[in-house]
């Protein structure tokens, strides 16, 4: 996720940039940078003044005060990374050989590194390490004298998801920007146009905005706005009013960033799954495993190491692999991996899991591990962080930023390369389980899928209604407890670290089957019990512990498969989940136990985004 600000008229474009830039900073910032067209003075052509910097917006914002550049069009961006360290380098915007044409993209392309290399034929030279800068030169192969027509040329070329921003020197007059699968809006004022990632970055200009659609394209002039689509039908774009502050559209009209966020996942998913399952869905896509391929062959072991939300991940990471590649697993948490003497050698990988890619006790494990010899994979969202620097190979999740402390869309994006990670090592180290009926091309079309699963569950009103009830029932129960078992053991882990950090109620996570050996001390008529019961393997036994807890009247709370009409005989309350492959059920399972979460500490009126003792990223001991 990043964040773009075009800006044409007659103010100042650096003052509009920045101002913009700073409200869409949420979007990304481990990089920023501007590109502005200077004005022709005398006999002096206008020309590309671009300023681009690592790091924080106010880096950048420093040098540009001091050196300020002059000129009314331009285009902005502020970064967060997924292909390329964030340095100054692959920082946006970038610019094609000629010095002619600059742009700014969010998003990824796929297929960047093929048509890098025929750039390259093609005599085009690279300055940077990103899949963005292939869209530059390809707007360059196709420009002549018509900037809308060079990106619709280029754009047919492109596969993945991008929203762009595209200004140049010799048509002085014109702002385009583009969208497919990234969002993009447009804004008019008197004589002036403007393009933004989102809605904020506008708001201190104009409350009236074009939401761009697929597959559009927006040229802005100071004559206005026309939207074509990549036929060249002039498209009639409706405007919206818009009635929100600006803080407010930050989290685009959500209250808080979790909400926000756990409304993302569908995206987020895609954004990790993208480029990384091949076309005929056969293949499982990791490129960025090439150097470990020798080490697979002798590989005898996997320990996976890592904290809090990304331990659960890493328990269901184990099921995964044990299940489907046979290679045997251990999870530690981080901080008693550190500290014990684990077993381990140059036949052992070691995977972290980490979000920030800063966490302490990770990263001190990380060292551990090296110093006897095992190889580290890591699986991160912030690239260039610590841990996968220091990695023998990194998988990122393109999770975009996240901003509240509990951590929502980081886990499910954590999850999905756990499964592409299960299913290569899968192909590799036990490629018989992929006959029938299992086949890889089932499991795969069926990951990809997952996202719309999750779509279709958070626009399902009935649910919303069920976790409301629960809400307003149970905001001020003393505890809860969550009962799950095998891929959804660590789901209850999860859905009780969730409620326990935003809402300060103590929360219990059991795997159903130990019941019987302590909690089951608990139940009472005042104990709400979560049971993640989807139709899997299991389920029978979810069921014997859902009577289990009836018969002692304490208060069921199911997570079922719709259709399952008998659960709810022996629930006080369901919330349904769409139909899947339950062997996927993580992926879905989660959403209702953070939306639960997250409603009951908005009842509690707790501070939502950032829990009290808590940090975003634990980089002390
Ligand atoms: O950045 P990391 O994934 O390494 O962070 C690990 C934990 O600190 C993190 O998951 C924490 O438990 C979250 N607050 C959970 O919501």
């Amino acid at each position: 996720m990043c964040g773009i600000v075009g800006y044409i008229g007659k103010r100042n474009a650096q003052e509009v940039l920045i101002k913009g830039l700073r409200r869409l900073e949420y979007r990304g910032y481990d990089s920023a940078g501007v590109a502005i067209l200077s004005d022709k003075v005398g006999k002096r052509p206008s020309r590309l003044q671009i300023e681009k910097r690592a790091g924080k917006l106010g880096i950048l914002e420093n040098i540009l005060t001091q050196k300020p550049l002059a000129g009314n069009l331009g285009i902005s961006h502020v970064r967060w990374a997924t292909h390329g360290i964030p340095n100054t380098k692959n920082a946006h915007p970038h610019w094609c050989c000629a010095n002619r044409i600059a742009l700014v993209h969010n998003g990824i392309i796929e297929n960047y590194e093929e048509l890098k290399e025929s750039l390259i034929k093609e005599g085009h030279k690279f300055r940077s390490q990103t899949d963005t800068e292939v869209l530059v030169h390809l707007v360059e192969k196709f420009y002549q004298a018509n900037l809308e027509e060079a990106i619709r040329r280029a754009l047919k070329l492109v596969r993945g998801a991008y929203a762009i921003s595209v200004i140049c020197k010799d048509e002085p007059d014109k702002l385009v920007g583009a969208r497919c699968g990234s969002p993009l809006i447009a804004g008019t004022g008197e004589e002036e146009g403007f393009l933004a990632s989102d809605i904020p970055a506008l708001l201190d200009y104009t409350n009236e905005v074009t939401l761009l659609d697929e597959g559009e394209i927006a040229v802005l002039t100071p004559r206005g706005l026309e939207v074509q689509n990549l036929k060249k039908d002039i498209l009639n774009k409706e405007k919206i009013k818009i009635s929100w502050d600006a803080a407010q559209a930050e989290k685009e009209g959500f209250p808080h960033f979790m909400l926000k966020e756990i409304h993302e996942q569908p995206r987020a998913i895609t954004n990790t799954l993208m480029g990384r399952i091949s076309e005929d869905k056969e293949k499982v896509l990791l490129p960025e495993l090439k150097s470990l391929e020798k080490f697979f062959a002798s590989m005898e072991k996997i320990v996976i190491i890592s904290c809090g939300t990304a331990w659960h991940a890493g328990l269901v990471g184990k099921y995964l692999i044990e299940e489907f590649a046979r290679i045997p697993v251990e999870v530690d948490i981080a901080s008693e991996f550190r500290y014990r003497n684990p077993i381990l050698n140059d036949k052992t990988l070691v995977v972290a899991i980490t979000q920030s890619g800063e966490t302490a006790d990770t990263l001190a494990g990380l060292h551990a591990a090296k110093n006897s010899g095992a190889k580290i994979l890591s699986i991160c969202n912030v690239l260039g962080s610590s841990i996968p620097r220091e990695s023998d190979a990194v998988i990122y999740t393109h999770a975009g930023p996240e901003i509240a402390v509990a951590s929502t869309k980081a886990y499910t994006c954590q999850l999905a390369v756990l499964y592409l990670f299960a299913f290569y090592l899968a192909s590799l180290k036990n490629p018989s389980y992929f006959t029938k009926p299992h086949s890889l091309k089932d499991y795969l079309t069926n990951l990809e899928n997952i996202p719309a699963k999750i779509e279709e569950f958070l626009n399902n009103k009935d649910n919303k209604k069920v976790i409301r009830q629960c809400t307003r029932r149970y905001h001020r129960s003393f505890g809860f407890l969550y009962l799950g078992r095998s891929l959804n053991f660590p789901t209850a882990l999860e859905g009780a670290l969730k409620i326990k950090e935003i809402s300060y109620i103590h929360a219990e996570g059991y795997g159903a089957g130990e019941m019987k050996h302590g909690p089951i001390a608990l139940i009472n008529p005042h104990l709400p019990v979560v049971c993640i019961a989807p139709g899997d393997s299991v389920y029978e036994k979810m069921l014997s512990n859902i009577e289990e807890i009836k018969a002692r009247k304490g208060i069921v709370i199911s997570v079922a498969t719709e259709g399952d009409k008998f659960i709810s005989h022996h629930s006080n309350h369901v919330i349904y989940l769409p139909r899947i492959n339950p062997v996927f059920s993580p992926f879905l399972t989660v959403v209702p136990l953070q939306l639960l979460a997250y409603y009951i500490a908005a009842k509690r009126g707790c501070d939502i985004d950032r829990p009290k003792n808590l940090a975003k990223s634990v980089t002390v001991e």
